[in-house]
């Protein structure tokens, strides 16, 4: 594997986030500022050229998959072409999305055709009006379609994102648990993360802890399954459930440990941590004709700085980072 792309805490980094948009199509509070945020010039955007070269890169130096993520990935028209273009990267495992749903029963024939593993769609409550509030437009039905088209199609598990915050829909958890009875989902509750102009406050967040504690009052055979190598989310089902649930605690208890991810933002940054706000332009050094060896330089130094764990809750809501839009989660 790379030195390159394993740090100093020999973590190897085998999972790239690229973003493919900083646009999206909804607004969701927990994301961004009701008035949206500065958009970068489109010059200043990597082109698809770009990112194919990246990703090639990436890929022969060990990443195994690529999750395409925004703002809202579905958004970029020639999104069908990335993905079948870096199907044609050997050595490239899985290609993930991470979307809102909103344009994905449309998409995901062409898309599964061109070479599309994976699918994670973000869906935070089961109540349309509420859908509305979260995420200040409408298209409750259309995520549900989504949801329902990857199942059709035979995704499984289809991950369903729920970032969970409290007096907005901690009351819903076990109504999402009762979607996996019959359903081939992954239904994962997300511990509520501060980002730059989302309002995270401690007292919205609903930790693990809490989650599980109501899941087992409900359910006193709720079963932990065994984690997986570098997983977000730690994973539990009901017996006899088609699908399972899994938290995703980025707050109580994070998994910085085995941390196999990098991203690069829409505007070409290589961004070694979800919080970390040190950023490297991979993009200006491609434009400006860097070799190969230079960039893996360049990307070698930058993983090389990466902290052995986030900074702890509540320095992270006090530091300077990128509102989520702009990073992709
Ligand atoms: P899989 O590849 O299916 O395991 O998905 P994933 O969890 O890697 O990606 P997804 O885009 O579905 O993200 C789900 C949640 O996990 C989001 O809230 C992300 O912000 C969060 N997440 C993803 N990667 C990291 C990470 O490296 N650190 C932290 N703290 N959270 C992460
Ligand atoms: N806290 C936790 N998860 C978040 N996501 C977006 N913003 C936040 C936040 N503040 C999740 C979305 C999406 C994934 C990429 O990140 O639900 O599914
Ligand atoms: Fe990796 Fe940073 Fe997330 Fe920790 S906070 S898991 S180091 S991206």
């Amino acid at each position: 594997f790379s030195a390159f792309l394993t740090d100093s805490f020999g973590r190897r980094h085998s999972y790239l986030r690229i973003s493919l948009t900083e646009k999206c199509n909804l607004r969701c509070q927990y994301c961004m500022p009701e008035e949206g945020v500065p958009l970068t010039p489109k010059a200043d955007l990597l082109t698809t050229e770009e990112i194919l070269t990246l990703a090639r890169l990436f890929v022969k130096e060990g990443v195994d998959k690529i999750r395409l993520t925004g703002g809202e990935p579905l958004i970029r028209p020639d999104v069908v072409n990335i993905v079948a273009q870096l199907r044609q990267l050997e050595g490239l495992r899985t290609i993930g999305i991470t979307t809102n749903g909103i344009n994905l029963a449309r998409l995901l024939p062409q898309l599964q055709k061109a070479g599309l593993s994976a699918v994670n769609i973000s869906l935070d409550t089961l109540v349309p009006a509420k859908f509305e509030f979260i995420v200040r437009r409408k298209g409750f039905h259309k995520v549900m379609e989504g949801i329902h088209k990857a199942i059709e199609l035979g995704y499984s598990p289809v991950k369903v994102n729920c970032v969970v915050m409290r007096g907005l829909n901690e009351d819903e958890l076990l109504d999402f648990v009762a979607l996996t009875k019959g359903l081939p989902l992954d239904v994962r509750f997300i511990e509520y993360m501060p980002f730059d102009g989302n309002k995270w406050n401690f007292k919205k967040m609903v930790s693990y802890k809490e989650m599980l504690d109501t899941l087992q009052q409900r359910w006193p055979e709720l079963e932990k399954l065994p984690e997986e190598e570098s997983s977000t989310a730690k994973a539990f089902k009901i017996p006899g459930f088609q699908g399972q649930v899994s938290f995703i605690t980025s707050m109580s208890e994070h998994f910085c440990g085995t941390c196999n991810r990098l991203r690069i933002t829409a505007d070409g940054n290589l961004k070694v941590c979800l919080f970390g706000n040190s950023e490297v332009s991979l993009r200006d050094h491609l434009r400006a004709g860097a070799s190969e060896e230079e960039l893996l330089s360049i990307i070698g130094a930058a993983v090389g700085r990466k902290k052995r764990q986030h900074a702890g809750m509540f320095n992270i809501s006090q530091m300077k980072n990128r509102p989520m839009i702009l990073i992709g989660g």
